[in-house]
């Protein structure tokens, strides 16, 4: 692969796979909200004001990459918020769904045009929204959304697949970043395993969903 765009780049994981990204001498398109010193130091081409929820700012996103190749698409901006069934806010399950599952959808959407039978798409969901892999509740708007976000990879798999490009639903584990409180591995050795699993990405396996140490998971 030789360009990416990654969403949700200026910290954690997203910022860890343009680091790798970007020392394999790939073109990297970092897009974030606000960039970081840590990504504006990478010296990537970082594009700022991308919210993912915001059809506004994906329509800009698709407007300044007009033109533009991509070999890789990730999607990996996504949010956390802890629900339980004692607690529960509605405004909170819906802004996880807006930016965990629709956002992946949207952008997609939007860069169809910068995508070709050359072409990866990958979205970094969470093992949490396994439904057989559910083992102790709670945790609704996440967990409900990254289901969602796993329903709209393979779904994209199916369409995408038509025109030769595979998409691919990845588990990060559990990773020590913002939305853990820093519990975890290190966010490089996550990245690390998403960019192999991504290698590994083709026709043969696409629709498929795995842990970035290169295991499958089930829905
Ligand atoms: N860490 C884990 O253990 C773990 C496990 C499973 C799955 N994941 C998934 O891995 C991905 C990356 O998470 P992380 O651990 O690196 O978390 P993180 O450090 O909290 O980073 C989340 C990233 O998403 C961005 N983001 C949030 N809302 C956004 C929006 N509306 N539009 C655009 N960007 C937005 C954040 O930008 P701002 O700085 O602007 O907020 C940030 O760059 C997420 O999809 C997450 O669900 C993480």
């Amino acid at each position: 692969m030789t360009s990416i765009l990654v969403t949700g780049a200026n910290r954690g994981i997203g910022l860890e796979i343009c680091r790798l990204m970007q020392d394999r001498g790939c073109t990297v398109f970092a897009t974030c909200r606000t960039p970081s010193a840590a990504l504006s130091a990478l010296g990537v081409n970082v594009i700022p004001g991308i919210d993912v929820s915001d059809p506004v700012s994906i329509a800009s996103l698709a407007e300044s990459l007009n033109g533009i190749h991509l070999d890789v698409l990730l999607n990996n901006a996504g949010i956390l918020t802890r629900e339980t069934l004692d607690d529960l806010d509605f405004e909170r399950i819906q802004k996880q769904f807006e930016v965990n599952a629709m956002g992946p959808l949207r952008v997609i959407n939007a860069l169809r045009n910068n995508l070709s039978s050359n072409s990866k798409v990958g979205i970094i969901t969470s093992r949490v929204g396994s439904i057989e892999d559910n083992g102790s509740g709670g945790i609704y708007g996440y967990r409900m959304s990254k289901a969602a976000a796993n329903m709209v990879g393979k779904n994209l798999s199916l369409d995408l697949g038509k025109e030769g490009i595979p998409v691919i639903l990845l588990h990060p584990g559990l990773v020590a970043t913002e939305m853990t409180g820093r519990t975890g591995i290190d966010p490089s050795d996550a990245a690390q395993g998403i960019i192999e699993r991504i290698d590994e990405l083709s026709m043969d396996n696409t629709g498929t969903f795995w842990h970035a140490e290169g295991y499958q998971l089930p829905w």
